[in-house]
């Protein structure tokens, strides 16, 4: 029997170790989601989340022995989540690094053409070695490499010493021009010497050192929620499945803009060189209220089909008036017998991860969790 707190504090078992795998901007405390999948399902339960980030609530489900699926459009969390739902064998993992790290050396002329943010950021042998993985790990298709490729993005940026970069903070990247004004006006202008394949192995070793974590098939789909989950949603209802929670955490109006808070880790699974923003559907700032009203009445429409009659809607979202005001009107209008709770959450400034490392003083949002429950009249 799995004790709740091995899992959600401390390293000790293959789990926590497991738990906390990826940087994400807006994650979820591992606690809080292991807590609310206690609370609110039972083993054996289907779990949904259509804005799964990291997938902290997938993985929580699946340790927890619920069937849980989540639908993520950033690659980042996609590959996050996916790798931590199953990750390969450590061994086929490490020979894999080794053969990629063998090759760096193709990439000798390569890497002086990149721009300078590149080269301050990243030593030489450290920036051949992630030209060639970039170009050579099949992260969307291959088990072996999409667990390496994801352990190099945890550590693609980080503050000095403790990943293959040079001074960043370790969930969000910074902008390029910002960057590099920072580094020369704070005298970090040279790039730490570090042999890539030694520290991504010792990384590995660290992770697998408790084994593998035991999690009950669970999935996260990488897409857009607003076209997948109608058909997800459709399979659901002919195989007669009925999921008994909604557990997520939606992007908050014209917050955060998940594609360029990671835009390097985007580089690193092939995206552009010199980040822009992207014009795509979904993969903004989420600032136009239309859309964003579209965004969740769709979601949140889609997904009430494929509740239970006794199920439970959890989502924490942002306490300013209007993501707070839509999210609840959507809610209450796609499960109108529900019974609806406001829990709110303390303004917080973020002082621990962000403030030193790279001057961001921003105050997170207040959060706020609002819970719909039903219980039907036998
Ligand atoms: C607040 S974050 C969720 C964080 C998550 N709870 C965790 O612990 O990592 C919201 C997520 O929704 C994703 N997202 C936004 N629009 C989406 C869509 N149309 N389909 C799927 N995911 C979407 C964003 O990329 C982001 O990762």
């Amino acid at each position: 029997m799995i004790k709740i707190k091995d899992i959600t504090k401390g390293f000790k078992t293959a789990e926590s170790r497991w738990a906390r795998f990826g940087p994400y901007y807006a994650m979820f405390p591992v606690d809080f989601a292991f807590d609310v999948i206690n609370k609110y399902s039972s083993e054996g339960d289907y779990i949904l989340d259509p804005f799964a980030g990291r997938s902290t609530s997938i993985y929580a489900g699946g340790v927890l022995g619920r069937h849980s699926l989540g639908i993520e459009i950033n690659p980042v969390g996609w590959l996050f989540g996916s790798v931590k739902l199953k990750p390969a064998d450590k061994e086929d993992v490490i020979n894999r690094l080794f053969e990629i790290y063998g090759k760096r050396n193709y990439y000798n002329r390569a890497i002086e053409k990149m721009p300078e943010f590149y080269r301050i950021c990243y030593c030489d042998e450290v920036l051949k070695f992630l030209l060639n993985a970039r170009k050579n790990l099949d992260w969307k298709n291959n088990a072996v490499d999409a667990t390496l490729m994801s352990i190099i993005l945890v550590y693609l940026h980080a503050k000095l010493g403790e990943g293959l970069s040079n001074q960043m903070r370790m969930t969000k990247s910074m902008g390029m021009n910002y960057s590099v004004e920072w580094w020369k006006e704070n005298g970090y202008l040279k790039p730490p010497e570090i042999n890539p394949a030694e520290l991504i192995h010792k990384k590995i070793e660290w992770r697998y050192q408790k084994g593998m974590p035991n999690v009950t098939e669970s999935a996260v789909v990488f897409g857009d929620s607003t076209i997948e989950l109608q058909e997800i949603a459709n399979r659901a209802i002919n195989n007669d499945i009925r999921f008994k929670l909604l557990f997520t955490s939606p992007p908050y109006c014209s917050v955060t803009d998940y594609h360029a808070d990671q835009w390097l880790r985007l580089w690193m699974l092939g995206g552009k060189e010199i980040p822009s923003t992207i014009k795509e559907k979904h993969k903004g700032r989420f600032s136009d209220k239309d859309n964003y009203f579209k965004l969740l009445d769709n979601v949140f429409g889609n997904s009430a089909l494929m509740m239970a009659e006794e199920s439970t809607i959890y989502v924490r979202t942002d306490k300013r008036k209007y993501t707070f005001d839509t999210t609840l009107h959507i809610l209450t209008k796609h499960f109108p017998n529900h019974k609806v709770a406001i829990l709110n959450k303390p303004l917080k400034k973020d002082t621990k991860t962000q403030t030193k490392l790279f001057g961001d003083k921003s105050m997170k949002p207040g959060e706020v969790d609002i819970i719909l429950t039903r219980e039907c009249q036998r």
